[in-house]
């Protein structure tokens, strides 16, 4: 029996890759560049399995194409608001992610947003670099201390929850967040974890908002400029969760104003295009977009893609399925 045909339309850790071609009949994208909508639909109408990752746009136009073959989209990443669900449930298009082994690698970037913006850290590298560190004075780069602040999470999944461990039993942090159904009562006893009513109160109360909410329709802009004013002028703003989450021209205004004190985005509206305002700011820090980059989880990324590609040939219950 002939293996099945899939499409692979970015480059995967080696591991894996070597994995899809001992069982499939498998396409990769060997020069790992962004491929466009024709050649999504020529995957979709030429092969068994489609396997994007988060920077691929799925819109309805590109599932709708005639002459379908492809029966699973094996979606490497946990996020799936670049592929229009309702289109791909209408079209009989099942899409699976790859949730929990992404947990810890991308709550230690939002930790590691929240230590730059509040120590100053990119600024810090940028004076240095540029040679403009005159010496060490008593009122140098002075910033905001992170032990014992109030850390607030907009969303409380496994992410926000692994955040929430580091920030509070390793930086003594007080935790508030929101989320539309309470936590797990043994997560809240852990992190002695107060659940706030409304985004607004907790905005009110945060010395950190870091947003962990998914991306999409209903969360487009729930932070905006209303909103970023009823944030404490010291406080900072996390988010590793998705660029559209934030008007970002209102957070631009807002990091000019001094509304806020600071902010460290992982992902931005339209990326891998950052809006302009951030760029000549000194109070905001920029990653590209790394939460999930290490090997090891990039690897097991790969692997829960392959666990659902196995299941789905199998006939078999599918491990994370999300549509
Ligand atoms: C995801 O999997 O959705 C992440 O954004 C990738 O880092």
């Amino acid at each position: 029996m002939s293996k099945p045909k899939v499409f692979i339309t970015r480059r995967w850790p080696a591991a894996v890759e070597a994995k899809l071609k001992a069982l499939y009949d498998v396409t990769l994208n060997e020069d790992d560049r962004p491929l466009t909508a024709d050649e999504f639909k020529q995957a979709l109408q030429n092969y068994d399995a489609v396997c994007p990752t988060v920077c691929d746009s799925f819109p309805a136009d590109v599932i709708n194409v005639a002459d379908k073959r492809c029966k699973i989209l094996g979606n490497f990443g946990v996020g799936y608001n670049h592929i229009d669900v309702d289109a791909a449930k209408q079209q009989g298009l099942i899409i699976t992610n790859t949730p929990g082994v992404l947990t810890h690698s991308t709550a230690d970037v939002a930790m590691t947003l929240l230590l730059m913006s509040a120590r100053r850290g990119a600024e810090g590298d940028r004076l240095v670099r540029a040679q403009k560190w005159t010496g060490w004075c008593p009122t140098h780069m002075l910033s905001t201390d992170v032990t014992g602040a109030t850390l607030g999470l907009i969303g409380f999944g496994r992410i926000a929850q692994a955040m929430a461990k580091k920030a509070h039993h390793g930086f003594g942090m007080k935790i508030v967040y929101f989320n539309p159904s309470p936590a797990n009562e043994y997560v809240v006893e852990d992190l002695n974890a107060t659940r706030c009513q409304s985004v607004e109160e907790l905005l009110k109360v945060s010395d950190f908002v870091s947003l962990h909410c998914p991306g999409g329709a209903a969360t487009k802009h729930l932070i905006n400029a209303e909103r970023l004013k009823l944030m404490k002028p010291t406080a900072h703003l996390i988010n590793t969760a998705r660029g559209d989450v934030v008007d970002s021209q209102a957070l631009i205004a807002a990091l000019k104003n001094n509304t806020i004190r600071g902010a460290g985005l992982d992902v931005y509206e339209g990326e891998p295009n950052v809006p302009e305002g951030f760029l000549t700011l000194e109070n905001v820090s920029l990653l590209p977009h790394l939460g999930s980059a290490t090997l090891g989880t990039r690897t097991a990324m790969g692997e829960k893609v392959l666990a659902n590609l196995a299941a789905y040939f199998a006939s078999e219950p599918l491990p994370d399925r999300v549509a």
